[in-house]
């Protein structure tokens, strides 16, 4: 069953400077699903979108984004959220942190540097949900954060007295303590040593085996996605350009970017030149019309140009926006 469905979304920064008005297309025209009890991951360069794509999913869009258009839909189970519509008190006291967390890009965020781990969880627990007995929910929370295999210390230091790794932990700790239906990690591994990385991303596994949920893991490390996601989408200018699961995108991937991405993944022992795209990814406040990537796309056509591409299904959970796949499949 589909948790999310985003329908032809797009949301963009609209900026005005010296009298000039700017929109950057951050996220322009994604359709996707978010299944229950799935990993799926985001990948794509760098300014591609995926932090704006995670604004949308997790309701946290504030100005200069803007969403322009689309639908954004929830099902819950026992509650359905359209999130254009929904009131923000209900999605405050009801739906961020206790059915949507989000770990954001550099965990440090969401810890407060001058308080102890352990207030932090108060204060989160508190606003959201109360703690009618301290002592009780110290337990609770020391239970808590052993179960997801860290140390229960851990609460009674300050942030800065951890290590990035411990740090990124505890924020994903925070993050599951009302055991949402998605949990969003933006990055949750840049900037971890690979030692790190892979404690870091075995705690986000164990904890989506055990409880079920889902989270959507947004990375540009494609290696990530190949250790962790069930399902993949590949993102390239505010658009999702492929999706499909895990090994169909590693072993057989049809988009030309999807192909150049999984080519220059460094493999041990293969000491053959890679070779470059050439070109850098477009300024999302000018993007090139047609497909997005013909700029720099080896096997562009004449109706790249000025066509924009359809995601078209290949098979069930493969989808692929690109002329060329279809014109092969014609
Ligand atoms: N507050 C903002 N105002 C204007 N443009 C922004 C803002 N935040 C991000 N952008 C632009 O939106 C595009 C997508 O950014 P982002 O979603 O952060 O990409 P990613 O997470 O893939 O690196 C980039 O071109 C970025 O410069
Ligand atoms: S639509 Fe054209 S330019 Fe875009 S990826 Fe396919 S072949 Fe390349
Ligand atoms: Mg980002």
């Amino acid at each position: 069953m589909a948790l999310l469905q985003l329908e032809d979304v797009h949301a963009y920064y609209r900026t005005e400077a010296y009298g000039i008005s700017r929109s950057v297309r951050a996220v322009d025209g994604i359709s996707m699903e978010l299944y229950e009890n799935e990993i799926y991951g985001i990948a794509g360069e760098s300014s591609c979108g995926k932090t704006t794509l995670i604004k949308v999913i997790s309701g946290t869009v504030k100005p200069p984004l803007r969403i322009e258009s689309g639908r954004i839909h929830y099902n819950f189970g026992e509650f359905e959220v359209d999130m254009q519509k929904v009131d923000p008190e209900d999605m405050r006291q009801n739906v961020r942190w206790k059915e949507i967390s989000y770990v954001m890009q550099g965990s440090m965020s969401v810890l407060n540097p001058v308080r102890k781990i352990m207030r932090t969880f108060e204060d989160i627990v508190g606003t959201h949900q109360g703690i009618p007995n301290k002592e009780v929910f110290r337990t609770q929370m020391r239970d808590h954060v052993k179960r997801l295999g860290l140390p229960p210390d851990v609460l009674t230091l300050y942030p800065h007295q951890l290590s990035g790794g411990m740090r990124q932990r505890v924020a994903i700790a925070l993050a599951t303590v009302f055991q949402p239906s998605l949990i969003i990690a933006d990055e949750p591994t840049t900037a971890l040593d690979v030692v790190v990385q892979r404690g870091v991303l075995q705690m986000l596994k164990d904890i989506q085996a055990t409880s079920g949920n889902t989270v959507l893991l947004v990375t540009h490390d494609l290696a990530v996605h190949a250790n962790v996601a069930d399902r993949v989408g590949i993102m390239y200018a505010g658009r999702i350009v492929e999706e499909g699961p895990t090994q169909t995108i590693f072993q057989a991937p049809r988009h030309p970017y999807t192909e150049h991405l999984i080519d220059s993944l460094p493999m041990i022992g293969d000491k053959t030149e890679r070779k470059s795209l050439g070109g850098a990814p477009p300024n999302l406040a000018d993007p090139p019309s047609g497909c997005r990537f013909h700029p720099r796309c080896p096997l562009a056509m004449d109706r790249c140009r000025t066509e924009t591409p359809e995601m078209m299904k290949l098979t069930e959970n493969h989808r692929v926006a690109c002329h060329l796949v279809e014109e092969a499949r014609a």
